[in-house]
């Protein structure tokens, strides 16, 4: 192998693809790591996962054989190998399958011999490296590679399913806890004796001698959520090999890490931590990572703390934290992109595309966890050094909750140190904010109809694009609290499937329309329609009189003035996207919508809130796209001619192979919904909100047509009351307001001047009333009103005009008094000001004190405070007498 010049990455995809479409096969794309319109599944972490409905037989394609290189990322759910990587040469989060299928077509026989044609005539492996295993009972399988290919039987090995066996090696691949499913025969490498490990079955199969690179599974079942195994409508192959670990193969590497792809990616992360050990771990852990959390951004997944955005911010942590190891201190994650794209941007079009986002996002959470990373680190070691065996959950919990460090990122770093993570105590600690973080098992839910229903039914077929009525509606499925049933009776909350219906099913942010089914003595109310295992319309409601059978028939009538509102802010929605791409730039993509006949409401990636000027700007282009009277054209074409027209396809949708695209001026979008037939009915569109929905996704909500003009009408309304009440027009409402602005800041002046003088007054009044004790002046007097400010100067203003004098002012305010003593003149050195404010103020539940010449405190206003001020003359007399 090592002889001829090694067979780059690219070069496989490319023999690949070239081997199976010369049988045949029709080569697909990768479907993004988002699975479409999946609640099962986190993320695509097989080829297959696109195809699972042509499996079950829900959907169908032109073809029976297909092809690809699909990406997948194995990190939470069934399969997660985020703790293998760095530890081992081959597990990694992110890495690109090799796949064929069959969909009802080959079977076994012809899987087994074009995977060992492929191996050894294309890339000429040499056979006495290869084993292969079969599932315990497959003697099918079994006696295909010993008669059909020969190999010799001590070279094939039956695995079992080892359930809670110590090796997990079963042969028996599922997709998630339930879907297809089926035995499998996986082929291995074998690296040579240099390498510790035993071939597949043996106690030492985990080494890194016998690798597995391709797995042949034999799709045969559905597996239900209680574990039963239903027969698929016809048997199926997946296959899957590892394209990273076959380049290390074809390559002559033993490790995936050094091939050209890696090698590309671990030099510019040396560079860039200035590390020269280039096999060092934690390079190889952010090769790895800056793959798996670039196409997950590419996909659509932002960071965050909930689902699939927690997941990728694991990733980017764990990232930061062995660059933080190689002693980087500043930003470099985000600089790696670059280098992928370079490596991978040829070969997925889409990560060219989305690079300047991809960079701006990991960017912002390097920004972020920098400010705790550092503080966390000096935590954990702190508390790595009192802790014995294990971190304490609490502790865990603390660096989880306080430093942002995943639980996983914390129980990698204690197994560095040789510890483990108390992850019982961390699950007690953060029972208070389980709602929040167990956003992710949202994904288990399943939604839909029970299996063999939907096997018997043919999908709705949606008559409501033209027309918002239709009459001859066959009650195909009838179904009461979940469950199937042949008929409801008046009362009965339902849910009603049609042959075919004019009333559209939630999907694409466009909300399910509303209306009425009936035929003689026989009402049933909708209020909502949903899409039941994304094909059939459920009509949502209630019978409202007579009985509904299976196979009865019914008129439909759309509410088609709701429709006719929803109509319009759905074409809006269009504009506004466009809009917001021409302005704000291509890194704007769609990250929801919701599409209801009062108002439209659009989420999209964008790092900063939108400016009042952009905004304007791009209300100001909606309606010149509105007011241009755009004809809007629906066209059904196939992906690609979709795709070459320029189409905007969103992120985790899942397309058919044909495709509606829905243009309207320079917008071109893949949309099911419903649609105007010229822009210029929207009317009018009026944005009224921006805000932030997490990091790095915005939504604006607008309106349009009748509603858009009463909302402006409104807030005419209210400028017109204000006008009135300022007594003049809307046009002077601003002038009048910064009118009354400056008289009221003229006014409080005037009332400060006169606060000023009354203060004074009081003070003449204050030095009149002043009594003599012992050659001194006295006054000790309540006053309503002051605060301590004012007090102190009045204090000031009667030592200046008594000379010698001992004063105490109280100022009453709400129940409370403030003190202030004074001292002046010849009283100065005989009685001290804050002896005597602690006098009173004790007196008065209070307390205080200061200088000799000058103090302050508080205490409570009433009689006790009355008393004591009338005994400041006795108090004097006392001490300077
Ligand atoms: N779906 C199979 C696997 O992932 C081929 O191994």
């Amino acid at each position: 192998m090592t002889t001829q010049t090694p067979t780059s990455t690219a070069q496989i995809r490319a023999d690949f693809l070239e081997f199976f479409k010369g049988r045949g096969h029709t080569i697909v794309p990768s479907a993004p790591l988002v699975p479409g319109n999946d609640p099962t599944l986190l993320f695509t972490n097989s080829g297959m996962v696109q195809f699972k409905d042509v499996f079950l037989g829900a959907e169908k394609r032109s073809y029976v054989r297909a092809a690809d290189v699909q990406r997948c990322l194995r990190a939470g759910g069934k399969h997660n190998d985020l703790d293998q990587v760095g530890y081992t040469a081959r597990h990694h989060t992110f890495f690109e399958m090799l796949g064929n299928w069959s969909f009802g077509d080959y079977f076994k026989k012809d899987a087994i011999a074009w995977a060992w044609e492929l191996l050894t005539q294309v890339w000429k492996l040499p056979a006495e490296r290869l084993l292969v295993t079969v599932y315990h009972t497959d003697d099918e399988a079994y006696a295909l590679w010993r008669d059909m290919v020969g190999i010799p039987e001590e070279r094939i090995v039956r695995i079992g399913d080892n359930k809670g066996g110590p090796f997990a090696s079963d042969n028996f691949w599922q997709m998630a806890d339930t879907g297809p499913c089926g035995p499998c025969t996986e082929i291995f490498y074998d690296h040579g004796p240099a390498h510790f490990g035993g071939p597949p079955g043996s106690p030492d199969e985990d080494g890194d001698r016998f690798i597995e690179i391709w797995n042949l599974v034999f799709m045969q079942f559905d597996k239900q959520p209680d574990g039963t195994l239903l027969p698929l409508p016809a048997p199926c192959v997946d296959t899957g090999m590892g394209l990273e670990r076959l380049a290390a193969i074809l390559q002559g590497v033993h490790s995936n890490y050094e091939i050209d792809l890696f090698q590309a990616l671990i030099r510019k992360a040396g560079e860039l931590t200035g590390t020269t050990d280039l096999e060092n771990k934690s390079l190889r852990v952010i090769a790895d990572h800056i793959r798996a959390c670039s196409f997950l951004i590419v996909d659509g997944v932002l960071p965050s703390n909930e689902g699939r955005g927690y997941v990728l911010r694991r990733i980017i942590r764990r990232a930061l934290r062995h660059g933080w190891m190689l002693g980087v201190r500043r930003p470099f994650f985000s600089a790696m992109v670059a280098t992928l794209d370079a490596v991978m941007g040829e070969a997925y079009p889409e990560l060219r595309e989305k690079r300047d986002l991809v960079e701006r996002a990991l960017r912002a959470e390097e920004d972020r966890f920098a400010e705790t990373l550092d503080a966390g680190m000096r935590i954990f070691d702190e508390i790595a050094t009192r802790s014995q065996g294990a971190i304490p959950g609490e502790d865990a919990f603390r660096l989880y909750d306080t430093y942002g460090f995943p639980l996983d990122l914390t129980a990698d770093i204690a197994r560095e140190r040789g510890l483990e993570v108390d992850m019982a105590g961390f699950d007690a600690a953060m029972q208070r904010q389980r709602d929040t973080a167990r956003a992710a098992g949202k994904f288990a839910s399943s939604a839909g109809l029970p299996a063999d229903l939907v096997a018997q039914l043919s999908p709705t077929v949606f008559e409501g694009y033209d027309a918002t009525d239709a009459s001859g509606l066959e009650v195909v499925a009838l179904l009461r609290d979940g469950r199937p049933v042949d008929a409801i009776d008046a009362g009965d909350e339902a849910v009603v499937i049609l042959d075919r219906t004019p009333f559209y099913g939630e999907s694409g942010g466009q909300v399910g329309d509303t209306g009425t089914l009936d035929a003689d003595g026989v009402r049933f109310d909708v209020d909502d329609t949903q899409k039941f295992a994304g094909q059939f319309h459920g009509h949502v409601g209630r019978l409202t009189a007579g009985t509904l059978r299976r196979g009865d028939r019914l008129r439909g009538a759309v509410d088609d003035a709701r429709r006719a509102s929803i109509l319009l802010n759905h074409s809006a929605t269009h504009l506004l996207h466009g809009a917001l791409r021409d302005l704000l730039g291509s890194h704007v993509a769609q990250k929801g919508s919701l599409v209801a006949p009062e108002r439209l409401r659009f989420d999209f990636s964008h790092f900063q809130p939108v400016t009042g000027e952009e905004l304007g700007e791009i209300e100001r282009r909606v309606n010149v796209e509105v007011r241009a009277n755009h004809p809007v054209t629906i066209e059904q074409m196939d992906m690609q001619s979709a795709l070459d027209a320029g189409a905007m396809a969103l992120f985790g949708e899942k397309y058919g192979e044909r495709v509606r695209v829905v243009t309207m001026g320079n917008s071109v979008e893949l949309c099911g919904g419903t649609h105007v037939d010229r822009t210029g009915r929207i009317g009018l569109f009026k944005l009224v909100s921006e805000g932030g929905v997490s990091a790095g996704v915005r939504r604006i909500e607008a309106l349009t047509g009748q509603a858009a003009l009463d909302h402006v009408r409104a807030e005419e309304e209210r400028l017109r009351q204000a006008a009135g009440l300022l007594g003049g027009s809307a046009a002077d409402v601003g002038d009048r307001v910064r009118a009354l602005l400056d008289r009221q800041k003229q006014l409080e002046r005037e009332l400060d001047a006169l606060k000023a003088k009354a203060a004074s007054g009081a003070t003449s009044d204050l030095a009149a009333g002043a009594v003599d004790v012992a050659g001194l002046k006295v006054v000790a007097a309540r006053i309503e009103g002051l605060d301590a400010r004012a007090l102190r100067d009045a204090v000031d203003r009667l030592k200046q005009q008594l000379g010698d004098v001992v004063v105490v002012l109280a100022g009453a305010n709400d129940g409370k008094a403030a003190l202030v003593a004074g001292v002046g003149g010849a009283a100065a050195g005989r009685v001290k000001a804050g002896e005597l404010l602690s006098e009173i103020a004790g007196r008065i539940g209070g307390k205080g004190g200061g200088r000799p010449d000058l103090a302050q405190g508080g205490g409570e206003d009433g009689p006790a405070l009355q008393a004591a001020l009338a005994d400041v003359g006795r108090w004097v007399a006392e001490r300077a007498g």
